[in-house]
């Protein structure tokens, strides 16, 4: 009698936790994706048409180069916020969030910094300053910061940068801390590349974040880059989905933050492979409850880093003629389609 009864417990304790999954997924569905972009100076400055598309066509911004460090603050006592701060007020305006990039990253170290910055004492002081500096000054204007950049390399070591070799790899727990207290309301994100499925370094990652979040250190979401490759063979959607799930379970966030898909051998035009591309990733992000915003890396193909160095390189939503390419509108529909 009581084995049934335990039977019978355990079966409906399993059907409510199979409606209750239910229920969960549905509101999924219906959850907003943000389709974000990121700006850069010269042509919001100087060209009508890529500022009507980057208005129009996408819902937040993220300011790509004029907040790194070596253009924010060029030396000790001098910040230079003006040419982020009319992006930044531009967006305010016509209602967009503003995703500020990035406090913490080894590759954008003004020189004063490699002078001045000697041993961890001096490391902590100039960062925090920087750190407190820039984040109370767009208090209320940056809706969430990628606080550091890149702190782990491809198979899981820390990445030798400045802040690590003098501070050890406190300088990330610290720099949330800080920033923290600068604005409180801020959501502030870790954001690295090649973290979108689970490997060496993404393993490295979680890992060491997850142990901080114990320690309440504020580390509101993980940021996938999402910089992929169309020739690459192992890209997945089951695996950014295993990853999404596993960030979400630990009570993490997600941003796609950086996507682009570089085309390099295989013209656009006569295949769909970065167009598939694009809208799997926002099915996925779409589909997990931790994903809020997907940001593509330019507005158009003309302005991509990765065409800075090969013009033939067609990695955006935009072609070279600021032309709207199919999967602007494939990738659309998906992050806002509601039930
Ligand atoms: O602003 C100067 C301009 O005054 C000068 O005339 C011109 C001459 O080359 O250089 C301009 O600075 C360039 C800047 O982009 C703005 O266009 C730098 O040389 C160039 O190195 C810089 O590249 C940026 C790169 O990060 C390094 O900061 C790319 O645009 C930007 O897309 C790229 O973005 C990074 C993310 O921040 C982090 N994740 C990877 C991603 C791609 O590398």
């Amino acid at each position: 009698m009581i084995k049934r009864i335990f039977i019978a417990m355990t079966v409906g304790i399993g059907i409510i936790s199979f409606i209750l999954y239910l229920t969960e997924k549905e509101e999924t569905i219906n959850k907003e994706v943000d389709l974000g972009v990121s700006i850069k100076y010269e042509p919001f400055k100087s060209n009508e048409d890529y500022l009507n598309i980057a208005t129009e066509k996408f819902e937040s911004w993220t300011i790509e180069n004029e907040m790194k460090m070596s253009f924010i603050h060029p030396r000790e006592n001098e910040f230079n916020f003006s040419k982020a701060d009319e992006i930044v007020d531009y967006a305010k305006k016509n209602n967009l969030n503003v995703r500020g990039h990035t406090l913490v990253w080894g590759s954008s170290v003004p020189d004063w910094v490699k002078e001045k910055a000697v041993d961890s004492d001096s490391a902590k002081k100039i960062l925090k300053n920087h750190i407190q500096n820039v984040v109370g000054h767009y208090k209320g204007k940056v809706d969430s910061w990628d606080v550091v950049n890149e702190a782990w390399e491809d198979d899981g070591s820390y990445t030798e940068n400045i802040w690590y070799k003098l501070i050890g790899p406190e300088y990330i727990p610290l720099s949330f801390k800080w920033a923290r207290e600068a604005d409180p309301n801020a959501k502030l994100v870790y954001n690295d590349f090649n973290n979108q499925i689970i490997n060496k370094k993404s393993k490295q990652m979680l890992k060491t974040l997850v142990g901080y979040k114990k320690d309440n250190i504020p580390i509101d979401g993980i940021g996938m880059q999402m910089h992929l490759n169309a020739e690459d063979p192992t890209f997945s959607p089951k695996n950014i989905e295993k990853q999404m799930n596993n960030i979400e379970k630990h009570g993490f966030q997600i941003e796609i933050t950086e996507m682009d898909v570089n085309m390099k051998k295989i013209p656009d035009k006569e295949s769909n492979i970065q167009s598939d591309i694009y809208t799997k990733v926002g099915e996925e992000c779409k589909k997990s409850n931790a994903c809020g915003g997907l940001t593509v890396w330019g507005v158009d193909d003309s302005y991509s880093w990765l065409s800075e160095k090969d013009k033939n390189a067609t990695p955006l939503l935009f072609n070279y003629e600021g032309e709207k390419k199919d999967v602007y509108e494939r990738l659309i529909n998906i992050l806002e389609e509601t039930d």
